[in-house]
């Protein structure tokens, strides 16, 4: 797969300043896998912290707020009712309610502080009498309407807007009378306690407070503002209704600010969070690529090694570093393991020659010597012979015995030189030095020898090592197979040749190796495999119970 040519370049930018991208090391892994997670199980935990403290200070806020709210109102309900109730004292006066015309002028002709003017009505709304500045209002829209107001009901009618004649900063308040009628008396709002009572809204320096009338307006502020438009649940707004009226006190103000810088982004660790689940799923990746993934073909691979293939070990499986110097320490292995099995191979080679040696000296001995002296002796004994039968005594019977064992023995001698050293192997070749062998086993075995391919002369070597596989080979069929039928194939391929032998016998559970059955004092396929793989070839035995056996060598011609 080709890279993008952006991260070829990026790539041998950082090699020029030194930097080699290249697999990270275990220890980069392991750290990478267990503190990621635990940075995020952190950040989760210290998120929801976060978030539960500043849902309980926003309920803080809000709470102090009210209480503070509630407070402002109660002062101002306080500071309204003490002026009402003073009016309704004046009210009270049977001067007012007197039916004499000039009696309730009297009355309200010195209003007491801190009225600047009173007018009293009558239930028809006529003016009954005037005190003060009431004189210049008396016929004011907000005086009439307030008296309009307060003259049916129970309790006293407020106003504090700048409307139907009434100077701004100033507050009308109307009573009922006895009567029927209203009494209405105006004074300035700074001697009411509204603003005092509001002024305490500003002990809290963030907070925001209003005084608003019946209509929403506002009477009185104190405080800033919050600027610009505030998100909307980041400032808490508290309403109050002012008892007695028709007032509110509304008091808000910006919660968020009052949080600790730390809990306000309680918002960014969820981007963090999702931030480390990432980077832990990508070392994640990582960590199969340059290491399980590396690791299980370096598995097969010392497998493959314990099975003899030490080439398999050749091929990088890469990862990390640490896996590579495993896999250079496993490379090393194998070939010290393989240059001690040369070694033992070139002792057991220089075994073998040496036994083939020492039995040709001893074949040929026994040939040049004892048979020729065996002969010689039968000879003379033939001689003997004739001579003693013409005297006609029991010695010629005797002797016929005699040359009969002898001949015996001969034969047995030539059988012995044979197996030493196999007979016309090198005057004939293999084909017919393996049809004498396999003629040789008893009829019982059905033998077969069959020969594939065009025969041809092997080097001697070659032809004694095959010879020596197909000896062993047979003498097991006849120790172990119990066999009916022998099958004995030789093959000349193109480029070695091929020796089977099959038995239809007992066969047996065939180890993986021979080495196995070497452990066990068995050393017959052992050296089998030894002369063939000496030769440069193979060994393979295939055998079930009950099903047969079946050795097949192949040995490589010389080129
Ligand atoms: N043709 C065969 N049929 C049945 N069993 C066999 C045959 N060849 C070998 N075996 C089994 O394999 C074992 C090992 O054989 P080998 O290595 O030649 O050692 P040995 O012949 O000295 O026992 C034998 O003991 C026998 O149990
Ligand atoms: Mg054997």
């Amino acid at each position: 797969m080709a890279r993008p040519r952006f991260v070829n370049s990026f790539l041998s930018a950082a090699r020029r300043v030194g930097i080699r991208p290249g697999p990270p090391s275990l220890r980069v892994h392991i750290l990478l896998w267990t503190l990621l997670p635990l940075v995020v199980f952190l950040l989760g935990l210290s998120f929801t912290d976060v978030y539960g403290h500043q849902q309980a200070m926003k309920v803080m806020v809000e709470e102090r707020d009210r209480s503070l709210a509630q407070a402002v109102a109660g002062r101002i309900a306080d500071g309204l009712g003490y002026h009402a109730r003073l009016l309704a004292d004046l009210g009270s006066d049977p001067a007012l309610l007197g039916t004499g015309s000039d009696e309730p002028a009297r009355a309200l002709a010195q209003p007491s502080a801190p009225f600047e003017g009173l007018v009293a009505f009558d239930r028809q709304g006529q003016v009954r009498a005037t005190g003060g500045d009431g004189n210049a209002w008396a016929q004011a829209g907000f005086a009439v309407s307030l008296a309009a107001a307060a003259g049916g009901s129970a309790r006293p009618a407020y106003l504090a807007r700048a409307e139907g004649g009434l100077a701004p900063y100033h507050l009308a308040i109307a009573v009922p009378l006895s009567d029927g009628g209203a009494l209405v008396g105006v004074l300035p709002l700074a001697s009411t306690g509204v603003p005092v009572g509001a002024e305490g809204l500003l002990a809290s320096a963030q907070a925001y407070g209003r005084v608003l009338d019946e209509q929403g307006v506002p009477i009185y502020e104190a405080g800033v503002p919050a600027r610009g438009t505030p998100a909307a649940d980041s400032v808490v707004t508290t309403v109050v209704p002012v008892p007695g009226t028709d007032w509110h006190v509304e008091l808000s103000e910006p919660w968020h600010s009052l949080v600790p810088l730390v809990l306000r982004y309680a918002q960014a660790t969820v981007l963090i969070a999702a931030a480390a689940v990432l980077i832990a799923l990508a070392s994640m990746v990582v960590g199969v690529r340059y290491v399980s993934g590396p690791l299980a073909a370096l598995g097969q691979q010392a497998q493959r090694v314990a099975w003899g293939d030490f080439e398999a070990v050749g091929r990088s499986v890469g990862g990390v570093e640490e896996i590579a110097s495993l896999q250079r320490a496993l490379q090393q292995m194998a070939a010290q393991v393989r240059s001690y099995q040369a070694a033992m191979r070139g002792y057991v080679g220089a075994i073998t020659r040496g036994q083939e040696e020492e039995r040709l000296r001893l074949a040929r001995e026994l040939h040049d010597d004892t048979v020729q002296s065996l002969i010689a002796l039968g000879q003379r004994m033939e001689r003997l012979q004739k001579s003693c039968a013409r005297e006609g005594d029991g010695c010629a019977a005797q002797l016929g015995e005699l040359r009969q064992s002898l001949r015996s023995l001969v034969h047995d001698v030539r059988r012995l030189i044979a197996d030493l050293r196999p007979t016309g192997l090198d005057e004939l070749g293999l084909e017919p030095a393996l049809e004498m062998l396999v003629g040789r086993l008893p009829a019982s075995y059905h033998a077969a020898f069959t020969v594939e391919g065009t025969p041809r002369r092997l080097g001697l070597d070659l032809e004694l090592a095959l010879y020596r596989i197909a000896q062993e080979a047979l003498k097991n069929v006849e120790q172990h197979s119990g066999a009916s039928h022998v099958d004995v194939r030789l093959s000349f391929e193109e480029q070695g040749v091929r020796l089977v032998v099959a038995d239809d016998g007992a066969g047996f559970a065939a180890p993986s190796t021979p080495d196995d059955l070497a452990r066990s004092g068995h050393f017959g396929l052992l050296g089998m495999r030894e002369r063939a793989v000496l030769a440069g070839g193979s060994l393979r035995l295939s055998s079930v119970p009950g099903r047969g056996t079946r050795v097949e060598a192949y040995l490589p011609s010389r080129r």
